[in-house]
């Protein structure tokens, strides 16, 4: 089977091409390396361009005989995708589409899609189940739903098999030390702490201290990336043995808040972390947190990393070790 991975030069692709070599698969990436490293793509097959490039995406798929799709490649801030939406409909609306063209050209079927628990919106129940109505509430979000929509008319008009996979927060780093969380700029908390740690910077903002939560500060759902790429190799299983196509959060069930994470971070870096409190940003919900049973029971995904502390150890091993590296130059 030789997968073609979009992204696999960025934080989750890459782990998920080192995860399915791992496990015998030909993997080609394709990332047009926006935001990702050359010095993350692992596989020796790799195509420089970008997902609107469908001539290119249909040569790669021909070129390599590529059976199955897992697709990463996307722009992923938040914040940006409200300043700047036209950025987002474009490469990830529009850049799947291509993409999903491509693949019926190619009689490609099989299809793994980075979705997010950002489909959801403001939780009305919690933990969040697929079932949840589907709200997002930023660009970023909206665009991944369509992507979904996308998928569900391409399959009902053209047969493709797809599996979404809802992302909570994804975190750590893989043990081997060659690859780790490296965006640019840094949103994400686990990293951004662990940046404090190491001087990289004065201090971590924790935003909003007075949510309806026990110490105050928003409660997210960590997931560690080694985990996701099991969940990616399970999906594709699945999809192999002629499932039909579905949706799946991947969390731990398990809650942290940002004082939570500080304090952990602490506790494992041996370093004073200082903090600096500012007011609430808008459309962060105080809690989100995924029931990811319907992946256990369908896809038998199993968090192996549900401990906290090997999530923040492995990206604290990454972390150190990527302020000795002169640059992530790509
Ligand atoms: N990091 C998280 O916590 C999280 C949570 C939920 C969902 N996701 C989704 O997971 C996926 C990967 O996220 P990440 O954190 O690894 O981000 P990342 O920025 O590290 O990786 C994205 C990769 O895609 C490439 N890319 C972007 N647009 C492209 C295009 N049009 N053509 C070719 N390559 C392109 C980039 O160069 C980069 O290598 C994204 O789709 C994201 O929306 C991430």
């Amino acid at each position: 089977m030789t997968i073609l991975v979009t992204g696999g030069a960025g934080y989750i692709g890459s782990h998920c091409v080192q995860h399915l070599m791992s496990h015998g698969h030909s993997v080609v990436v394709f990332d047009d390396l926006s935001t990702g490293y050359e010095r993350f793509v692992l596989s020796p097959h790799f195509v420089k361009g970008n997902t609107r490039d469908k001539a290119l995406l249909v040569k790669t798929i021909q070129d390599f005989h590529v059976t199955a799709v897992m697709h990463f490649a996307a722009s992923c801030y938040v914040g940006e995708s409200v300043n700047e939406p036209g950025k987002y409909y474009g490469n990830n609306v529009y850049g799947t589409l291509q993409l999903l063209d491509a693949m019926r050209e190619t009689k490609v079927s099989q299809l793994v899609f980075s979705s997010t628990c950002a489909t959801y919106g403001v939780p009305q129940t919690l933990p969040l189940t697929e079932e949840h109505p589907l709200n997002p509430i930023s660009p970023y979000g909206k665009t991944k739903r369509i992507v979904e929509m996308m998928m569900e008319d391409y399959s009902l008009a053209y047969g493709l098999n797809y599996v979404a996979l809802r992302y909570f927060n994804a975190a750590g780093a893989d043990s081997t030390g060659k690859l780790g969380e490296a965006h640019e700029p840094e949103t994400h908390l686990i990293p951004l702490v662990l940046q404090t740690a190491t001087g990289k910077r004065k201090n971590i903002q924790i935003f909003g201290t007075d949510y309806d939560t026990p110490d105050g500060t928003c409660i997210r759902d960590y997931i560690h990336i080694v985990d996701i790429a099991e969940a990616h190799r399970l999906a594709l299983t699945y999809l192999t043995a002629g499932n039909s196509s579905d949706v799946f959060n991947l969390g731990t069930g398990h809650g942290f808040s940002v004082r939570e994470i500080i304090q952990a971070c602490e506790q494992i870096t041996g370093k004073p972390i200082a903090v600096v409190e500012a007011p609430r940003r808008p459309g962060d919900p105080a809690k989100l947190v995924a029931n990811a049973a319907k992946a256990n029971k369908v896809l038998g995904w199993k968090p192996a990393f549900g401990e906290l502390t090997e999530i923040i150890r492995t990206a604290w091993q990454w972390e150190q070790q990527v302020t000795e590296l002169p640059s992530l130059s790509r």
